[in-house]
């Protein structure tokens, strides 16, 4: 008599892996108290609240307090998604965190997130994407749940950009704002989830958007502080250019894989820069403002927390429905961009 097959603890040496779907179990986002608004950076800069408006629609923006980090910021986001999901910490396998001013090059943030939220039993990592970071982490992290390697993944966009600001350059200061937001990932019986992802990235672009003071290149000095080389630096016209070209391309390649079109998106939510981008976007897409979801005139650019923070906004005013289809688009430093389609 034969014996039953043992069943393996790593599913991935059986030569039958089936895949299952990964979904998003529930969505939590922070921001912290401080607002900085357009009339508060006429005092600090030459700017002007028409000028900020006209060209960004950006009115007002978050700023974490000096003892605040991006880890905090994070956590708070983490501790509501969980508990929307009603999931301990020690029920989380996997944190992966997105983000570009970690609260210091290492350890990870994820790990000082891992100890904040005492999530004992979990792996934990950083990834870093810039403005792309939240849907390249959520197609990181959605990859551990299709596998069966792990239960219950926790994934995060945090930033803190005003550590990383010209606080004098015109240019970049009216745009950033800091805050965070977090996803747990799960596999929901009869749910098809995260649907695709399409990830791009150029490298030939890298100059356009850096922060060049600080890594191997340029350990930190006396010479790359009085270069202001720790400040984030952004051609923004060239930005602007590329930012509109491949968040329509991947948006469209996103809809084609699905089989589907953007009439059929409940709601589109796209990376949260500047309104003029974003307008730009839908109109090539065809989306009707109704579907598009837009929160920067509250918060600017988050970066790598923007698409999580509007995603748990356009939950929780009830702009989307389980079952419905959405649309993540994203584009940042790198450069890299992508899009997502999510059956909600
Ligand atoms: N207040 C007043 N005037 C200003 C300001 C300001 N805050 N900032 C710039 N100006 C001036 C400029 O000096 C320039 O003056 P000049 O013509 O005398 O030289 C004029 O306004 C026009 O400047 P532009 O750079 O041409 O303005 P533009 O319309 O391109 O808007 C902006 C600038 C808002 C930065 C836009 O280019 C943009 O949004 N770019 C994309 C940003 C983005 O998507 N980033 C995503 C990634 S970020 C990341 O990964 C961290």
């Amino acid at each position: 008599m034969t014996q039953p097959a043992k069943k393996l603890s790593n599913p991935r040496a059986g030569h039958h892996l089936q895949t299952r779907t990964c979904s998003i179990a529930a969505v939590g986002s922070y921001l912290p108290a401080r607002v900085l608004s357009n009339a508060d950076l006429e005092k600090m800069v030459d700017t002007s609240d028409e000028w900020i408006t006209s060209r960004t629609g950006i009115q007002e923006r978050r700023i974490a307090a000096k003892q605040e980090h991006t880890s905090d910021l994070a956590a708070k986001a983490a501790l509501l998604a969980m508990a929307r999901a009603r999931v301990a910490p020690e029920e989380i396998d996997l944190i992966v965190l997105a983000t570009i001013t970690p609260d210091m090059p290492f350890p990870s943030t994820a790990c000082l997130v891992q100890r904040k939220i005492g999530a004992s039993r979990a792996v934990a990592f950083d990834i870093e994407a810039a403005c792309s970071g939240f849907i390249f982490a959520l197609e990181v992290g959605m990859h551990f749940v299709m596998a069966h390697t792990f239960e219950t993944v926790l994934v995060i966009g945090a930033e803190k950009l005003s550590s990383i600001t010209n606080w004098n350059d015109r240019n970049t200061c009216v745009l950033f704002g800091d805050g965070a937001g977090a996803a747990i990932l799960r596999h929901r019986p009869n749910a098809r989830g995260l649907l695709t992802t399409c990830m791009r990235s150029d490298g030939n672009k890298a100059d356009l958007i850096s922060m060049p003071g600080g890594g191997s290149q340029s350990p930190a000095s006396a010479h790359t502080v009085a270069a202001g080389m720790h400040f984030l630096r952004m051609n923004g016209k060239e930005t602007f250019k590329s930012a509109v070209n491949a968040m329509h391309s991947a948006a469209l390649e996103a809809l084609r894989r699905c089989e589907t079109d953007i009439t059929r998106i409940k709601c589109v939510i796209p990376h949260q820069a500047n309104r003029r981008i974003i307008d730009a976007v839908a109109g090539k897409l065809g989306a009707t403002p109704e579907q598009v979801f837009i929160n920067l005139e509250k918060y600017g650019n988050t970066s790598a927390a923007s698409v999580a923070i509007a995603l748990d906004e356009a939950v929780q005013a009830g702009r989307i429905q389980r079952g419905d289809l959405i649309l993540l688009i994203a584009f940042g430093s790198g450069l890299t961009w992508a899009a997502a389609v999510i059956e909600w």
